[in-house]
């Protein structure tokens, strides 16, 4: 089994890691910036290939038709009075329900305030370190080609100068890749000559960019799955989304997650020409740090544990406290039999194709199998069917890996699973802070196996007076450059299965 995939493409994968390569040297001095944040993962960005041969998703004459059903009889916008009391009726409606939804009630949305003039809570919040997000609601409209959304307040709320920001529309603010999206208010005069619209959607929008450091998994969850999760789930599916840089690629690979999040179609933004009116439009993802939820701050007070098993749903694997399917296939087929096969635990080996690789990945293999588990060996290649690859996770009891984005699919394991993240000369603080806490955040078993500087490849390319192999702490205060160049790009790691072994004995 483990071979109809991990043979596949590792063609693919290397050409990919080339190019990845190159581009990664090409962003390497635009990240100088964020130590901590933005850099630590580089097998990424989708930033130089698409070609949008793929799909181009466009609202269907379905979606209006289905759309304006479900609206309110339509606005006439030039009369402002007619369009504030339709809004009263519906719009605003939404727009409690929604701030319900989001435990919001209660802060400045006091309806007959607004209809005094009293100042409303400001579209934009640029407060939180970061993301930044605006909130629009009553008659919102955006215009893709000009990466523009608009709020055109009711007349008796018009300020003499409109408001305009510019933001990130995804969840980090300061990530340079990211086209801003202007987001505008009308004042009076401005309003009377608002573009007007050319469709109505009685469901809210959100805009979100999918560019950025995506193709690279970690960033994939961590700076718009989980964003897009805490910032939408609470609308249960009744949001459109509004993608700018849309990603074909992204859309299909995680479009179980995507199309559950929203029923709707996903506009290609910066090619949408129309002016789409939105009782409610939400302009970026807001986020609670890497890879994390904070259920303080979350709609239902959702935890990572939450997530890992919304995900788990999502790709329809089994309840947790069902058998795992080919161990039960195993055991009516045995019928009773008390063959060791079926009580094998098996593990999950994640072959790196290009950095931080196993360079005796047989060996590694091998003690595996002497140790007592069945193996799965399984190459990431970025545009992997999730489908059939989250099975695969679910039906392992360890999911072994050296630090690196591929252990993000430890959102297929179940409930106290193992992560057994081999962890490269140096890196211990990385291990923990971009997997450990998550996984045990997640109720999955951490375990962390550090090499030695012996296994490390940069002892027998360096000699044991480089500072790298010598001190990898005294590096790390040379600043991150250094640090990425040997202990991240550099590094390769040979296992010595005579050392790593006891790990796996203690795993059983
Ligand atoms: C707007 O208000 C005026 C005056 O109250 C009224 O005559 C007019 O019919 C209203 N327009 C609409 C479209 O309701
Ligand atoms: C809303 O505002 C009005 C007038 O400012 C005030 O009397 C009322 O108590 C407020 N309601 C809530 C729920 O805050
Ligand atoms: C944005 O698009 C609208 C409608 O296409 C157009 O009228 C307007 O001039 C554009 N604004 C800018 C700033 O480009
Ligand atoms: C999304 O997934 C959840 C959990 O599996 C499910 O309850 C919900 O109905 C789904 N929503 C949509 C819109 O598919
Ligand atoms: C969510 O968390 C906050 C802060 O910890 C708490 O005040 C609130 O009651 C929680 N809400 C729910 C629905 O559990
Ligand atoms: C491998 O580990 C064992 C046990 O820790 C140690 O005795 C041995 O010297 C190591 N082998 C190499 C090549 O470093």
């Amino acid at each position: 089994m483990a071979g109809d995939w991990s043979s596949s493409s590792s063609t693919a994968a290397k050409g990919v890691a080339r190019r990845l390569a190159r581009h990664h040297q090409a962003v390497l001095g635009f990240l100088l910036g964020f130590f901590v944040s933005v850099v630590l993962y580089t097998t990424v960005s989708g930033l130089l290939r698409f070609t949008n041969t793929l799909v181009i998703l466009q609202p269907t004459p379905g979606e209006r038709t289905e759309q304006s059903a479900r609206t309110a009889p339509p606005l006439v916008f030039s009369t402002p009075n007619h369009s504030t009391e339709v809004n009263d009726a519906g719009g605003k409606l939404d727009e409690v329900l929604i701030r319900q939804e989001l435990g919001q009630e209660g802060d400045g949305n006091n309806r007959s305030n607004v209809k005094h003039g009293a100042p409303r809570k400001p579209i934009c919040d640029l407060s939180d370190p970061r993301y930044a997000i605006c909130e629009i609601s009553g008659d919102a409209r955006a215009i893709g080609a000009n990466s523009t959304v608009y709020h055109v307040p009711p007349a008796d709320e018009h300020g003499p100068d409109g408001l305009e920001w510019a933001i990130r529309d995804q969840s980090r603010k300061d990530l340079g890749y990211i086209d801003k999206v202007n987001v505008k208010t009308l004042s009076a005069a401005q309003s009377r000559v608002a573009p007007e619209c050319t469709s109505r959607h009685a469901v809210p929008a959100i805009v979100f960019a999918m560019n950025g450091l995506t193709s690279n998994p970690w960033h994939d969850f961590s700076d718009v799955l989980i964003p897009l999760f805490i910032t939408t789930r609470a609308y249960d599916g009744e949001i459109q989304f509004l993608v700018t840089d849309l990603r074909p690629w992204f859309v299909d690979k995680y479009r179980l997650i995507l199309t559950n999040l929203s029923r709707y179609d996903i506009v290609d933004f910066n090619k949408d020409t129309g002016v789409r009116c939105y009782p409610h439009i939400v302009v970026g993802l807001r986020s609670h740090g890497d890879l994390s939820i904070d259920p303080a701050r979350a709609p239902h007070n959702y935890t990572m544990l939450d997530f890992r098993m919304y995900i788990r749903d999502v790709f329809s694997l089994p309840p947790e406290d069902q058998g795992i399917p080919y161990k039960e296939a195993n055991k009516k087929n045995k019928n009773g039999g008390t063959s060791m096969e079926e009580q094998k635990p098996r593990l999950m080996l994640i072959n790196r194709a290009g950095i931080r690789k196993f360079v005796n990945l047989p060996e590694i293999s091998a003690a595996v199998q002497a140790a007592g588990f069945e193996v799965l060996i399984m190459e990431p290649l970025r545009d992997m069917r999730l489908e059939e690859f989250s099975r695969q996770v679910d039906s392992c009891d360890v999911l072994m890996g050296a630090h690196g984005a591929a252990l993000t699919s430890f959102f297929f394991l179940r409930t106290n699973a193992v992560m057994l993240q081999v962890v490269p000369w140096g890196l211990e603080r990385e291990a923990m802070s971009y997997f450990g806490v998550h996984a045990k955040d997640m109720m999955l078993q951490d375990i962390e196996y550090s090499i030695t500087v012996e296994e490390s490849t940069l002892y027998e390319k360096y000699g044991k007076d480089h500072l790298a192999v010598r001190d990898p702490e005294a590096l790390r205060k040379q600043g991150w450059q250094l640090l990425r160049k040997y202990l991240w790009d550099e590094q390769d790691i040979r296992l010595n299965v005579t050392r790593f072994t006891p790990t796996l004995h203690q795993l059983l």
